[in-house]
């Protein structure tokens, strides 16, 4: 099953499997999305999850804060969609 994820950054929608990583849906689809580890431990891919739901694979408190995760905030690197959603990148800033 697949998911409509939109970049709010560039305005891209792609499609990200249920069991893919939106970051590698994103970079894999054209998109230069912020990363650096892509394993969870760095915070470069931290983005706002404006629209719908995600599950996280596990990841560092240091990269993503439990206050962070309440407001809304994700990985990308980590973050499988669990509906169609809306993210925008914070790591070069909002555009
Ligand atoms: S790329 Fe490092 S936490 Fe996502």
């Amino acid at each position: 099953m697949a998911f409509q994820v939109t970049i709010a950054n560039t305005g891209a929608t792609i499609a990200c499997a249920a069991d893919q990583r939106i970051l590698h849906a994103a970079v894999g689809a054209g998109v230069d999305y912020p990363y650096g580890c892509a394993t969870g431990n760095c915070a470069a891919c931290i983005s706002e999850l404006r629209v719908g739901a995600v599950s996280m694979l596990p990841y560092s408190d240091n990269a993503l804060s439990e206050a962070q995760r309440a407001e809304g905030k994700i990985l990308a690197c980590r973050a499988q969609p669990r509906s169609d959603v809306e993210v925008v990148w914070l790591g070069r800033g909002r555009k």
